[in-house]
């Protein structure tokens, strides 16, 4: 039987058709991209939450010499937050990059790779809650995700060793 996986996501033109708590998560994330440590790839990324007990928490990548050691923003925010506040349920992260290598662009959404995507979705079964994501870059379209889970069909988990 052939079976079908699909996700609805939300997309806005601009930063200004955001609600405002959203909009101002989203400027938090452009912002904090300043931080980011990314003399290799120049490839700032930027990324801020809200928890459930209002906590905001923050992430940037954070490159090394030896590459495979560097980290992304997204899991820098994940281990803040579990640092801060075990077990906290985070509700949104917003997601940024100024991109100044390459075409120089940042006008339109990323999203999490891989080995991110599969700490998002521990984090949201640890904690029992779907994490929405707000992502864009600078500038240009804005794309808003339910559950970060949905960007990993099928993924693996703890669940699934027992
Ligand atoms: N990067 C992130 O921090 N998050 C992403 O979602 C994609 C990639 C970082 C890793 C590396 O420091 C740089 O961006 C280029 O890949």
């Amino acid at each position: 039987m052939k079976q079908e996986y699909k996700f609805g996501f939300e997309e806005y033109d601009d930063i200004s058709d955001l609600p405002p708590a959203d909009a101002s998560l989203l400027e938090e994330a452009r912002k904090v991209t300043q931080k980011a440590y990314a003399p290799y790839s120049n490839f700032f990324v930027g990324a801020a939450a809200i928890l459930n007990n209002g906590q905001k928490v923050f992430g940037t990548n954070q490159e090394n010499a030896s590459y495979p050691v560097g980290i992304c923003a997204e899991r820098v925010l994940l281990a803040s937050a579990s640092m801060l506040q075990t077990d906290e349920p985070i509700k949104t992260i917003a997601i940024s990059y100024n991109n100044l290598s390459g075409n120089g662009e940042s006008n339109r959404p990323v999203s999490p790779c891989g080995m991110c995507r599969q700490s998002l979705a521990e984090y949201e079964e640890r904690v029992k809650q779907p994490i929405r994501l707000i992502l864009a870059g600078m500038e240009g379209k804005v794309m808003i995700i339910e559950s970060a889970k949905q960007l990993l069909p099928f993924s693996f988990g703890g669940g699934d060793m027992k």
